[in-house]
């Protein structure tokens, strides 16, 4: 098989590049290890920023999101008693949208077969081959016979496990990571939020977040120690560790049911630069990962595919070679201002084994700034809402 693009991945990223470069006439195919009901079945962040509703608003696959995704002026952060208030339409004039990835991701499927965009699902022993020079290729196997796709680009989007980032010698690439000593326990369960806007609390107990995907749908997380397993937390724990960590008021309002979805997932900031190797680009956890603090995975995805979508057209419209070297640094630039942001809002919002009175006193000196001062929270609303592509 012969193509312009072969992109690794169909999560969000690949999906979203996939339609982008389908729209602009360059010819492309997508492979993807799991089944479309496994990648589905994925429960990841929804909250949207600027940047991600306008690509699927470019694609014209926004029907769905504008009708049934929640526009949040604000957010709110809890210490304790206190809620601080953070007026994102008062200080930046923007919102975000809450709308689960997983229907970002199925719009994005709905859409392949009618716009023709071929993914290949349940592929096996995906490898990357000659992606220093212009004739890459990958060699995958499907039901067991073996198969080829000659490219002149490949789009690594094959998340933080996937084998596009390998294809990098190590002589060129270099990681920077930070785990943290914590994982998140999520649950999804069909009860109205117990508020209208996000509320993340950082209590003696250790952090909570009051999530939802719908005005009938709610989405919370505690952290717990990464020994935990899911069987120490049932229902009724999680329930009771929420009450205690959103505080009294959040508690009044919290109603309590089953779990659709319960899982724990490990906090990872990660960088691996640089974002392109030859021929290869890398987009979305492919390239880096971020702590859920802030909700920017998915909206880092999306900045990549934003600026990879540039630079392949530069290159297949215009013969601009210069755009295909220039990705990098124009991804990595905006990667490391959400990377520090994460990881800002992780580090004030957690209760870290190591931390002592001093690093403690230090939390409740930054939110009482945060708490008095214009400034401090235009910077984290503007963070939040999503810096400029
Ligand atoms: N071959 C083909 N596909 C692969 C391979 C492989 N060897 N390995 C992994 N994949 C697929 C995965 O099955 C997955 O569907 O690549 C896809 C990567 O998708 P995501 O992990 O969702 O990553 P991305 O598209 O970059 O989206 C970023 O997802 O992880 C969240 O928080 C993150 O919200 C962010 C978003
Ligand atoms: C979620 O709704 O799953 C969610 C929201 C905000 C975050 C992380 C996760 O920061």
């Amino acid at each position: 098989m012969k193509t312009q693009v072969c992109i690794v991945g169909a999560g969000p990223a690949g999906l979203l590049l996939g339609h982008l470069l389908r729209a602009e006439g360059i010819e492309c195919v997508v492979i993807e290890r799991r089944s479309p009901d496994y990648v589905l079945g994925r429960i990841r962040a929804g909250v949207l920023e600027r940047v991600t509703v306008s690509l699927m608003e470019r694609l014209g696959l926004d029907a769905r999101l504008k009708a049934e995704g929640l526009p949040h002026d604000g957010f709110n952060l809890a210490d304790g008693e206190r809620l601080v208030r953070i007026d994102l339409a008062g200080l930046t004039g923007q919102h975000v949208v809450v709308y689960g990835q997983t229907e970002l991701t199925r719009d994005l499927m709905d859409a392949s077969e009618e716009r023709g965009l071929e993914v290949i699902y349940e592929v096996e022993d995906v490898a990357l081959h000659d992606v220093d020079g212009d004739a890459p290729f990958v060699t995958f196997s499907k039901g067991g016979a073996g198969q080829r796709i000659d490219c002149r680009i490949i789009a690594g989007c094959d998340g933080f496990h996937g084998p596009s980032r390998r294809a990098v010698p190590a002589s060129v690439g270099k990681d920077y990571e930070r785990e943290y000593p914590f994982g998140w326990l999520g649950i999804l369960a069909d009860v109205p939020p117990c508020n209208h806007e996000l509320i993340y609390a950082n209590h003696e107990r250790g952090f909570a977040l009051a999530s939802m995907r719908s005005k009938t749908r709610s989405r919370y997380y505690v952290d717990v120690p990464l020994t935990d397993r899911i069987e120490d937390w049932p229902d009724e724990r999680v329930w009771d560790e929420l009450a205690i960590r959103l505080g009294p008021e959040a508690a009044a309002h919290m109603t309590r049911g089953p779990a659709l979805e319960k899982s724990i997932a490990p906090l990872r900031s990660f960088v691996f630069a640089p974002m392109r190797h030859g021929s290869l680009l890398l987009c979305g956890d492919a390239a880096h990962i971020v702590p859920p603090t802030g909700a920017k995975g998915l909206n880092l995805a999306a900045s990549d595919v934003h600026y990879a979508a540039e630079a392949l057209l530069g290159f297949f419209k215009r013969g601009d070679a210069d755009a295909i070297a220039g990705y990098s640094d124009k991804a990595l630039a905006r990667v490391w201002k959400s990377e520090r942001f994460s990881w800002s809002l992780t580090r004030l919002m957690h209760r870290f084994p190591e931390d002592g009175p001093f690093e403690r006193a230090m939390q409740v000196a930054e939110l009482d700034y945060i708490a008095s001062s214009r400034a401090a929270q235009t910077s984290i609303a503007e963070n939040y809402v999503g810096l400029p592509v």
